[in-house]
């Protein structure tokens, strides 16, 4: 049993242009692989030093070897330890700083400010700084989504990758003129984060942000999270040496410089999705604008193995309840085990962990009554999830649960203008970080796809079958529209999340 999750998210800018060398994407393509550069950023004062083949051999951003592309790739996370750099240490221990907890009642409505911070001083007791960033990025991408799901039907499913899209946001902040940053820190919630302590600045978040691609990219750890950061740059704008730098020192990210009328750039690119996505997304840029100046694509993929497989002859087709009036006949796994789960009698919902190899989880949250979706979309939060995840009981379960796929592309713009992010996508932007030409950002896509069918061995789980009697058991059937996390438990880290109302439809 294996779950499978693709997004794609692609930002573009459009410019007036102007001459500039950079290097050149047949380079890049061919894999010739130039200098790397990145580690030299004395721009940002305080990049750490990494030996600089690093990320030449350990990421894929900056080769494109189509064939052999494999585990090997990624980052040896073991090796990184044991080579001494404590930057893979620091900061994932618990912060010797004293976040004042305050004695108020945090599950009061989050009225004022005080209490909006207060709460989020709570969350962030005795966390390492990673784990505080990814709250912050929780908070945002639960905005996110609910701003999301008030455009689409009732109907419709929905998926997300929000730590996707805050990586992506915190590389645009270095591109970012100062206006334009802050709006960007404020909007993510990176400001409230570097708020939180006097022992962090601006910077931190994009230490964090590398540092988090190295916890989760990593491989080893029985499951398989990638995610690809490309900059693609009009031949004739000139970016600025300080924003490659970091981009590639931060996110592993390096401008590239393409002629986007060239029908080869949109073949390239698009191979080079296929590749990473191991097939799943396809041809996701169906064509570009001849005039585009600069181009973010962002994607992460995820392959995880249940801890527990689901035996394949235990599926059967079921009803799932769309809505009062709607049923579906799909496939419906099940399984036997032990399986934490919670009761939240508050938001009238019971939620199950459902674990993959790797200290990483989808967390269902399945509403009792079937017009339960919208309180609970309401209400979903950090606080929420930790109660949540500090609430689980261990018990024998039986679960059953919808085979289901996902394929979901979205236009954000309209959503980050609605939470407030407006300056990156209007005339008067200020992209000074990244170029003095002026440009402004004109599309930003989100595709993801995910998809939770039988392969991988089914033989182990057959086992736990049937065993227990039947009086310590309790059901956990999903048989209607819930709610989902892909939640990393090391660095609290949600990413992905969406909801299934249909499983029968992409
Ligand atoms: C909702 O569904 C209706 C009917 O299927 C469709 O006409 C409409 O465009 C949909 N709205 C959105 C926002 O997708
Ligand atoms: C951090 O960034 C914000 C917004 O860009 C800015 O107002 C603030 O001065 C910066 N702080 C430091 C210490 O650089
Ligand atoms: C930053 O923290 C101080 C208290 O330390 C608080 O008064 C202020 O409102 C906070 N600012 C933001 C933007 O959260
Ligand atoms: C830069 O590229 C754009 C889009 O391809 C094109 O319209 C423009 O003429 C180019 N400018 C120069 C100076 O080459
Ligand atoms: C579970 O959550 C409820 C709040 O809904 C709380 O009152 C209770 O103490 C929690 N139980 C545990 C074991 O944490
Ligand atoms: C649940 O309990 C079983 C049996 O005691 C144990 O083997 C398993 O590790 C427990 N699982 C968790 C997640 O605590």
């Amino acid at each position: 049993m294996q779950l499978l999750v693709a997004v794609v998210s692609v930002a573009c800018l459009l410019v007036s242009p102007a001459l500039a060398a950079i290097k050149d994407l047949s380079s890049h393509f061919s894999h010739s692989n130039p200098e790397p550069r990145g580690f030299q950023a004395k721009a940002s004062g305080d990049v750490e030093d990494i030996p600089l083949d690093f990320h030449k051999e350990n990421t894929i951003t900056n080769d494109l070897v189509f064939d052999g592309f494999e585990d090997a790739d990624y980052i040896d996370f073991d090796k990184i330890l044991s080579a001494g750099s404590d930057d893979y240490i620091e900061g994932d221990e618990i912060d010797e700083i004293a976040t004042p907890a305050p004695d108020i009642d945090i599950f009061a409505e989050p009225s004022d400010p005080k209490i909006r911070r207060a709460r989020l001083l709570r969350l962030f007791h005795g966390r390492s700084r990673l784990q505080r960033l990814n709250i912050a990025n929780a908070l945002f991408g639960f905005n996110l989504y609910r701003s999301l799901r008030n455009d689409v039907n009732q109907s419709d499913n929905i998926l997300l990758a929000p730590a996707g899209i805050s990586i992506a946001m915190g590389m645009m902040s270095l591109g970012g003129g100062p206006g334009t940053q802050e709006q960007i820190y404020k909007v993510l919630g990176f400001a409230e984060f570097v708020n939180a302590s006097s022992h962090y600045d601006n910077s931190t978040v994009h230490k964090l942000f590398r540092k988090l691609t190295h916890r989760l990219f990593r491989r080893n750890y029985g499951y398989t999270l990638r995610s690809v950061n490309d900059v693609y740059v009009n031949k004739n704008v000139s970016v600025k040496d300080a924003f490659r730098a970091e981009t590639k020192a931060y996110y592993f990210a390096e401008p590239q410089s393409v002629d986007f009328g060239d029908p080869a750039f949109l073949n390239k690119a698009n191979r080079r999705i296929l590749k990473i996505t191991k097939g799943l997304i396809r041809e996701p840029l169906k064509s570009v604008d001849p005039n585009m100046v600069l181009m973010l694509l962002n994607y992460l993929y995820f392959k995880g193995t249940w801890e527990q497989k689901f035996p394949k002859e235990m599926t059967h087709y079921r009803n799932f309840r769309v809505n009062d009036k709607t049923n579906v006949r799909v496939p419906m796994m099940t399984n036997k085990g032990n399986y934490l789960a919670a009761a939240d009698h508050e938001l009238d919902c019971d939620i199950l962990q459902l674990p993959y190899s790797g200290h990483i989880s989808m967390l269902i949250a399945l509403p009792r009554k079937i017009t339960g979706m919208r309180n609970l979309e309401q209400e979903i939060s950090p606080t929420v999830v930790n109660k949540w995840l500090k609430n689980m009981t261990n018990r024998t379960r039986e679960v059953v649960l919808p085979r289901f796929k996902l394929e979901q592309n979205y236009d954000l713009i309209v959503n980050l203008k609605e939470m407030g992010l407006t300056d990156l996508f209007q005339d008067d932007a200020d992209f000074s970080g990244m170029t003095s030409d002026k440009v402004v950002l004109n599309w930003l896509k989100h595709q993801g796809t995910i998809t939770v069918n039988e392969e991988g061995t089914e033989a182990a789980a057959l086992t736990q079958v049937g065993f227990m009697p039947l009086s310590s058991q309790i059901r956990f059937v999903v048989d209607h529209p819930f709610l989902f996390l892909i939640y990393e438990h090391r660095t609290d880290c949600v990413v992905f999340m969406g909801r299934v109302v249909n499983p029968s439809q992409n």
